[in-house]
Formats: C-alpha cells, sequence, structure tokens
C-alpha cells in the first residue's frame, strides 16, 4: 500500500424522513442561504417545499435559483455569480444530483475568486476558499455529496471539464432514500453505471498493482450496486434497493476506495466527458458505451485485474487469462444490456464519422488530466470498439 491521506470532512445525515435536518444542519453555516435545484423534480415531488420549510423553521432567509440542467453549463454559473453579487448569501443548499451539486461548487469557488472561475478548471488557478455548502441528495450517482470534486461543461468550446480542491466538500449532505424513489429507471440505471466506474477507473487504473484490500472494497460495493440496480429496474419503489445504491454510490467516489492505490488515472470519464459535452447525453449513458470499449483496449494490454475482475465480480473462469478477462468483459456489456442502457454510440445516434471530432475533444481534457498518452490516435481506436 502506498502512503495516503484520507480526510473527508462531509457530515453524512443518511436514512428515511431526514430532509428536514437541511434547516438546521445549514444555520450553522450562515443566515441567508442561496438554494440551488434542478429543473423541475424537486419542486414536483414536494422535496423542495420540504427544504423552504426546514430552513424557515430556523430562520434562515434564502434566494431560490432554480433550472440547473443536466450536464450543467458554465452560462449559468456565470449568471449565479451576478445574483450572488446583488444578494450576498452566505452559505449555499444544492437540493438535487451531482449536476446542481457541482454547480453549487462552481459557485461557491468563483464567489471567493476575482478571476474567471473557468480558471480552476483549466487549472490556472488552485481552490483555497470557498463559501460553504450544504446538501440534499435526490439521486444517487456522482457522489458529489462527499467529495470535493465539480463537473461543468463550457458551452461556448465544448468542454466538460472539473475543478476539484478541498474547500469545496460540502459540509453536510442529507441522504434520504425517499427522495431518490422519483428517479426515473434510465437515470437510475445510469446512476449505477457512473457509480461502477468510479471505482473501476481506480481498480483497473491503480497506481500499486498490489491492492487486495481497496480491490475487496471495489468488488463488494460493485457487486451491491449490481443487485441493487436490479432491484429497482423491476421495483423502483424498492426503499431498501434505493438506500442501498445510494450509500454505495457515494462510497464509490469520496476517497475510500482509492486510498493507499498510489492514484489512478480515469480514462473511461475523460473521453465520456467528450460524449457529454458535445452531445448532452447523460453522464452514466455516455459510460456504459464507453466502458466496455475501454474494457476491450485496456483488457488486451493487461488481462491479470480484468481476469479477477471476472472471477470475483462475474464468478466466470475460462482457465486462461485472456479467456477469463474477456468473459467478464462481455458479462459487463450483458449486464448494461439487460438494464437497457446503451453499449454503442449508434445507440445514441452518434455515427462513425464524429470519431475524429470526439477523440480531439477528449484528448484536451486528457491533457489537462496529465493522460497525455491517451493519443487522439489511441483514443479513436478505443472510440471504435464502441461503434
Ligand atoms: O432537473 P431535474 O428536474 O431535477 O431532473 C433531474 C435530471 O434531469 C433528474 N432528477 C434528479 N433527481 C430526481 C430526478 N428526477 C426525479 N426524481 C428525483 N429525485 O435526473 C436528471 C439527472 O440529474 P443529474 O443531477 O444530472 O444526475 P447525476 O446526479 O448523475 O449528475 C450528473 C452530473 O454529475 C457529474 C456528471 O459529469 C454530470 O454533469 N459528475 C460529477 C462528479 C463529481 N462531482 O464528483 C463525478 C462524476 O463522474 C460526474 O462526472
Ligand atoms: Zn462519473
Amino acid at each position: 500500500m502506498r502512503n495516503f491521506v484520507f480526510h473527508n470532512p462531509t457530515k453524512i445525515i443518511f436514512g428515511q424522513g431526514q430532509t428536514p435536518c437541511i434547516g438546521p444542519e445549514t444555520a450553522a453555516y450562515g443566515r441567508k442561504a442561496l438554494l440551488l435545484f434542478g429543473q423541475n423534480s424537486a419542486r414536483k415531488h414536494g422535496i423542495l417545499k420540504q427544504v423552504t420549510e426546514s430552513l424557515e423553521a430556523v430562520g434562515l432567509e434564502w434566494v431560490e435559483c432554480g433550472g440547473i440542467k443536466s450536464n450543467p453549463i458554465l452560462g449559468f454559473v456565470y449568471a449565479v455569480l451576478e445574483l450572488w453579487r446583488r444578494e450576498k448569501p452566505d452559505v449555499i443548499v444544492a437540493v438535487g444530483g451531482g449536476s446542481v451539486i457541482d454547480t453549487a461548487k462552481a459557485i461557491a469557488a468563483g464567489a471567493c475568486y476575482p478571476g474567471d472561475v473557468w480558471d480552476f478548471f483549466c487549472r490556472k488557478a488552485v481552490v483555497t476558499q470557498a463559501i460553504p455548502i450544504t446538501t440534499v441528495l435526490t439521486l444517487a450517482a456522482s457522489a458529489s455529496e462527499m467529495n470535493c470534486g465539480g463537473v461543468i461543461t463550457n458551452e461556448k468550446n465544448q468542454q466538460k471539464y472539473n475543478l476539484m480542491g478541498s474547500p469545496l466538500y460540502p459540509k453536510v449532505s442529507i441522504l434520504d432514500p425517499v427522495n431518490t424513489l422519483t428517479v426515473p429507471r434510465n437515470y437510475s440505471m445510469y446512476g449505477a453505471v457512473d457509480a461502477i466506474i468510479h471505482l473501476l477507473e481506480g481498480y483497473f487504473n491503480g497506481g500499486d498493482r498490489r491492492s487486495p484490500l481497496q480491490d475487496r472494497l471495489v468488488e463488494g460495493l460493485i457487486i451491491t450496486i449490481m443487485e441493487a440496480a436490479g432491484r429497482i429496474f423491476r421495483r423502483p419503489q424498492d426503499y431498501t434497493a434505493r438506500a442501498e445504491l445510494m450509500w454505495c454510490a457515494t462510497l464509490g467516489l469520496n476517497g475510500l476506495t482509492t486510498a493507499g492505490i498510489g492514484g489512478a488515472e480515469f480514462p473511461m470519464h475523460m473521453m465520456e466527458h467528450a460524449l457529454s459535452a458535445i452531445y448532452d447525453i447523460p453522464h452514466g449513458a455516455g459510460l456504459s458505451i464507453i466502458s466496455p470499449a475501454w474494457m476491450k483496449y485496456a483488457g488486451r494490454k493487461s488481462p491479470a485485474k480484468f481476469a479477477q475482475f471476472s472471477r470475483r465480480v462475474f464468478n466466470l473462469d475460462k482457465g486462461s487469462l485472456t479467456a477469463t478477462a474477456r468473459a467478464g468483459i462481455k458479462a459487463w456489456e450483458q449486464w448494461l444490456a439487460r438494464i437497457k442502457v446503451p453499449v454503442r454510440l449508434a445507440e445514441v445516434d452518434i455515427p462513425k464519422s464524429d470519431i475524429g471530432k470526439i477523440a480531439q475533444n477528449a484528448y484536451g481534457l486528457a491533457r489537462v488530466w496529465g493522460m497525455k498518452h491517451y493519443s487522439v490516435k489511441i483514443i479513436s481506436k478505443i472510440l471504435n470498439l464502441a461503434v
């Protein structure tokens, strides 16, 4: 195991009926809140009402700011920063999924920075200060509720990049699985795929080849996510399955499973961000298309870990490493098809002729993430496996 520091300051309040905790918990950080939410669901399903009643009960003022779209955009962040300068809230309450929470993080950092908030996404500036954030999570996927990263698309140049910095950890996140019961089946499955790929990026790309404890944490979380997703697919109102998926997804990208593995590249995310930036497809759908293709490419180069994935997650053993690895990748792709998420570019109407453009876009992010060995040529080769 490599040296590591594990410090996750986010307080998690988990469980049925916990949403009203948001008021008292937020009151510890400010007196006037910027209340961020998505386009429709938080209000439609009564989550917003629970939140505002809770804020009111502790005497908090708030400024409502809804309309955040999935795959959130920089233009919205700029507009809210204008609002910020007029209204001067001192805390942000984010009610939604990763798109709302990530928008909150961009605003929280931008409000404390004299320059262009996009500087953080291009690594031209470092986040050293941020407005405190509390969250009510309504979709299990991104783990943004318990990490210090955020993803925004610069819609002008179609770049979907991330910012990160320890001041961006939410102070408190309320994980009330009841709030996810209304997530449509497709987005529930996209969320499960996203959580699994968060785990697999470190599992397959960790710097330390020997990480038995981390591997078993990842394998156990993946098996649980797949089981829970299967139950939600059949019965979306299954509270226990929603609760298990919610907690697994949060653990999928909060630093726990990558501790001690010596850092890890995120190649599947690097390529997926290009798809979401250019075509605005759901992040989890992009990953269900990219992941089998990347696995086929990477599995050929280093079959051992893919064979372990095949044996431990799918209980498959075909004798040789290569055959076992290949069987596991096939089983992964078959599982994706069973939960009705796309596994080919054609399924989301992305033509093979666009591969050059997608690869160029992805390579731009590969450079920011220090993954220049993923050349345009290699990215194109991988994308051709997803046609
Ligand atoms: O806008 P509304 O009406 O709320 O609809 C949303 C949206 O259309 C809907 N939804 C959310 N909660 C719901 C609900 N519908 C019914 N009932 C509810 N309770 O679901 C749709 C998707 O919401 P979104 O927030 O976009 O989904 P998710 O949580 O998967 O977030 C995706 C974003 O997270 C980023 C992705 O890039 C993408 O932009 N990620 C953030 C990461 C991070 N901060 O660490 C890491 C991830 O890899 C990911 O990149
Ligand atoms: Zn993701």
